[in-house]
């Protein structure tokens, strides 16, 4: 069975589907791999690392000509209409974006696995690339966030002067945002973070950050471990309670996020104003609207002397580790999906299964014999 990774196309994205290190693991399991020339090159992965691993080079055409493709985004339609019927595709899928290329896909026959879709449960933790992506992020924010802050992060004290320790708060404690609090206590700031789900205390508390209670009148926690969207009245209570709480901040490091929504505003034009100049918001939220309305996608702007940072693929920014993240994500579908017959022979058999009986393969599994399986929401 052939794997094909193709160069990522689309503007800004340095990652790769396959690391070498994975092609390895990969051919040792009887694959073969051939992966695009310079699939690599902006992760640090070179051509000939690829090869030494195992994998055969080709241009793009014959690399989606393979019957299984590991690609981070989603195939555009010249790329789809290069797939053969029953290639399994695994990549991220964009359910909430509806551009049509789900329905080019059931039509081109194309079994596809979005890799957003793989449901948050233990069994599939290794699989789980929401959760290795978004911990990447909540790293890289906060070294951003570093990096734009004219002063220390921990208590300095020089012969030269000293510095206080910097007042960090994190918005939102999801995966993102508790690798952010872990990020910015080792580098020694004072931290403190906020979750509209009081059942994340405990998590906050033992990275050592302080949880911070806001009365907001209702309790945030949804469906599946998610957030719900609040009441127009508690989303105003909670607006207010920041507005004052983030005077005394230096940097905030805002996650909150409702999957398939846009993100609720946590940080006003007025808390902004009330900020002191020189302090930084990294807004992880900018991409789906923004936890804060002065952000923008993609930019860095300064408003009254504070520093608002709106990446949108921070993972994008660290692409060795998150792509080798993303290829055992992968990895571990691939063992679910892919049958081996005679697994100690050389040669080994391998063929496609997808169970649907199975609640990971149920849940994401976007499109098969050319039916579209994806629920609305
Ligand atoms: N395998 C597993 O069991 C597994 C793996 C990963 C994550 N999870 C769980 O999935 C859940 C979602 O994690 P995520 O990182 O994808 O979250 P997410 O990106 O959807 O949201 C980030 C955080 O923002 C918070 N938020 C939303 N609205 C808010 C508001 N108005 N004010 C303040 N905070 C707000 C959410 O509660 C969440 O903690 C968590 O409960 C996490 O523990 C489970």
């Amino acid at each position: 069975m052939i794997i094909g990774v193709p160069k990522e196309t689309r503007s800004g994205e340095t990652r790769v589907g396959l690391t070498p290190d994975a092609i390895k693991k990969l051919t040792k399991k009887g694959y073969q791999v051939c992966v695009e020339h310079l699939c690599g090159a902006n992760s640090g992965f070179l051509d000939v690392e690829y090869q030494s691993a195992g994998a055969k080079m080709g241009d793009a055409q014959a690399v989606f000509g393979s019957e299984v493709i590991v690609k981070l985004h989603k195939p555009v339609s010249h790329q789809i209409a290069w797939m053969k019927k029953g290639t399994l595709l695994i990549s991220m899928i964009e359910p909430f974006e509806d551009d049509g290329t789900i329905s080019l896909l059931a039509q081109a026959q194309i079994e596809a696995i979005g890799m957003e879709l793989i449901p948050r449960i233990s069994r599939a933790q290794s699989m789980d690339v929401l959760s290795s992506q978004a911990g990447i992020a909540g790293y890289r924010a906060v070294i951003e966030a570093a990096s734009y802050y004219g002063r220390f992060f921990p208590l300095m004290m020089t012969s030269a002067g000293s510095s206080k320790a910097a007042q960090v708060m994190v918005l939102g404690a999801g995966v993102a945002g508790l690798q952010a609090i872990a990020t910015a206590k080792r580098l020694g700031a004072q931290v403190e973070a906020y979750d509209v789900r009081s059942e994340v205390k405990e998590q906050i508390q033992s990275l050592g950050a302080k949880f911070v209670e806001l009365n907001v009148g209702e309790e945030g926690a949804g469906k599946g471990g998610y957030a719900k969207e609040l009441s127009e009245e508690a989303k105003r209570r909670q607006q207010l309670a920041l507005t004052e709480r983030l005077k005394k901040c230096d940097i905030v490091i805002s996650t909150a996020n409702i999957p398939g929504r846009k993100a609720p505003v946590l940080i006003t034009e007025e808390a902004v104003k009330g900020m002191r100049a020189g302090s930084v918001i990294v807004d992880l939220a900018a991409g789906q609207g923004g936890n804060c309305p002065l952000s923008q996608a993609d930019q860095v702007v300064v408003k009254n002397g504070v520093t608002l940072i709106g990446w949108t693929n921070y993972a994008a920014f660290m692409p060795a580790d998150a792509s080798s993240f993303y290829a055992n994500n992968c990895i571990a579908i691939l063992d679910l999906v892919i049958q081996v017959q005679d697994s100690q022979a050389q040669d080994k058999k391998l063929s496609l299964n997808l169970d649907l009986k199975d609640e990971i393969i149920a849940a994401s599994l976007v499109t098969y014999q050319g039916n579209i399986r994806l629920k609305k929401v």
